[in-house]
């Protein structure tokens, strides 16, 4: 049995260790928020946050996610959908299809908590999340307004 702290809460897992994060967040937590793209950390739609960090879930197993970690889900991210990430989303209304977006989110956010003053060479090294939509864009516009939201 493994405990994880998800979103504030501590859930047990209770299935193989080696299952990837994705598979115990979306089917036994029912957080559906976190999406599967390619299984093998290549387009980030199951970006997560362990500790802060952006993780890709779907390579990641749940044995090593450590004691008093704490993962963060787009359901977590904020109470009230209101981190400066989604306020920009929304304002600029960056989703297509809205699949990779979770993904997106997180991966910015985690981004933004550790260099509020991204440029366009961070992002471009750091946001490398596949979006089938082609939404690179707006989501480059978003994280500039994102900031200014900080
Ligand atoms: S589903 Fe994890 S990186 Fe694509
Ligand atoms: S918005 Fe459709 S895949 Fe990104």
């Amino acid at each position: 049995m493994k405990k994880l702290n998800v979103n504030g809460k501590t859930v047990n897992f209770d299935g193989d260790e080696d299952t990837p994060l994705l598979w115990a967040l979306r089917e036994q937590l029912g957080l559906t928020g976190t999406k599967y793209g390619c299984g093998i950390a290549a387009c980030g739609a199951c970006t997560v946050h362990i500790d802060g960090a952006a993780v890709r879930s779907c390579v990641y197993p749940v044995g090593v996610v450590e004691d008093g970690e704490v993962i963060t889900t787009i359901e977590g991210l904020s109470k009230e959908g209101d981190h400066p990430v989604q306020q920009a989303w929304a304002e600029l209304d960056i989703p297509q299809c809205g699949y990779c977006q979770p993904g997106m989110m997180m991966a910015v956010s985690a981004l933004l908590a550790e260099n509020p003053e991204a440029t366009d060479e961070d992002i471009d090294a750091q946001i490398t999340n596949i979006c089938r939509c082609g939404t690179f864009a707006r989501v480059r516009k978003g994280i500039h307004l994102a900031k200014t939201k900080l």
